[in-house]
C-alpha cells in the first residue's frame, strides 16, 4: 500500500494515478468521496454544521470502479458525479464539509475497506498518518501556493487576467490554511513519508520520482525479507 498526501493540486491525484498504472497498482483518489459529500451536501442546502444530515450524506456517496478496476468515478445519490465534483463551486465549498470530524469518521472504515486488499496507490490528506499508517510507503507531494494556483489555472484554461480575477491564489492559500488548521486529521507530511517539493518539475520529473521511491521501498523490502530468511537458515 502507498499513501500519497498533500495540499490540493500538489498533483496526489494525477501523479498518483500516473505512478499506479505504470506499476500495475491501483489508484484511489480519497478528495473525490469528500468532493461528492460536498456537491450534494451543496444541492440539498446541508450546511457543515448539520452534522447528522452530514453524516447520512455519506452513505450515499460511492466511487465506482471501472471495468479494468480503476476508482476513477464517483457517484453521489446514485448519479455520476465526477465532472460536477471538480467545479469551482464545490471547490470553494468541501475544506468546510472535510473538517468535520464525524463525517471523517464515517469515512475512514470505507477508505480503509478500498485498501484492504493491498496493491494500492492512495491519495488524500490523512492517508499516510490516519487512514493507512501502516502504508509500505508514504509519500508528501507539496508545491509553493502559486505553482498550485497556476497549475489549476491551466487546468481551467484561464488567461493571466482571468486566473487574477477568479481569485484562485487567495482560495487556494484559505483552503491550505482550513485542511493544515483543523483539529481532526490535518494535512501534514507523516514522519516516515518521503517529501517531494514539485515547484519547477515537469510532471514526468514528479512521476518519476514517486515510480522511483516505491521502487526503492519494494527493493529494500525484498532485501530485508532475504536477510531475514538468511538469518533464520543460520540458526
Ligand atoms: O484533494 P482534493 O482537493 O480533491 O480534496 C478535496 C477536499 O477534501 C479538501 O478540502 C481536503 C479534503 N480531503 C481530506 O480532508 N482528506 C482526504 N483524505 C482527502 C481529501
Amino acid at each position: 500500500m502507498v499513501a500519497v498526501d498533500g495540499p490540493s493540486s500538489s498533483g496526489k491525484s494525477t501523479v498518483g494515478a500516473e505512478a499506479a498504472r505504470r506499476l500495475g497498482y491501483r489508484f484511489c483518489d480519497t478528495g473525490l468521496l469528500y468532493r461528492a459529500v460536498a456537491w450534494l451536501a451543496v444541492e440539498r442546502g446541508i450546511a457543515p454544521d448539520q452534522t447528522a444530515a452530514l453524516v447520512a450524506l455519506a452513505g450515499e456517496v460511492h466511487l465506482v470502479a471501472d471495468k479494468r478496476g480503476r476508482l476513477r468515478n464517483v457517484e453521489a445519490a446514485g448519479r455520476d458525479v465526477t465532472t460536477e465534483v471538480r467545479g469551482p463551486a464545490v471547490d470553494r465549498a468541501v475544506s468546510d464539509y472535510s473538517k468535520v470530524p464525524e463525517l471523517r469518521s464515517a469515512l475512514v472504515p470505507r477508505q480503509r475497506a478500498l485498501a484492504a486488499n493491498g496493491g494500492i496507490i492512495m491519495a488524500g490528506r490523512d492517508i499516510g498518518t490516519v487512514i493507512l499508517p501502516d502504508a509500505d510507503i508514504k509519500v508528501y507531494l507539496f508545491a509553493s501556493p502559486e505553482e498550485r494556483a497556476r497549475r489549476r489555472a491551466a487546468q481551467r484554461k484561464l488567461t493571466a487576467d482571468e486566473t487574477r480575477e477568479s481569485g484562485i491564489l487567495d482560495d487556494m492559500r484559505r483552503r491550505d490554511a482550513i485542511d493544515s488548521g483543523r483539529e481532526t486529521a490535518p494535512l501534514r507530511a507523516a514522519e516516515d513519508a518521503i517529501v517531494l517539493k514539485t515547484d519547477g518539475n515537469t510532471f514526468e520529473q514528479t512521476v518519476a520520482a514517486v515510480v522511483r521511491a516505491i521502487l526503492d521501498a519494494d527493493a529494500h523490502a525484498a532485501a530485508d525479507a532475504d536477510a531475514a530468511r538468511g538469518a533464520n537458515r543460520g540458526r
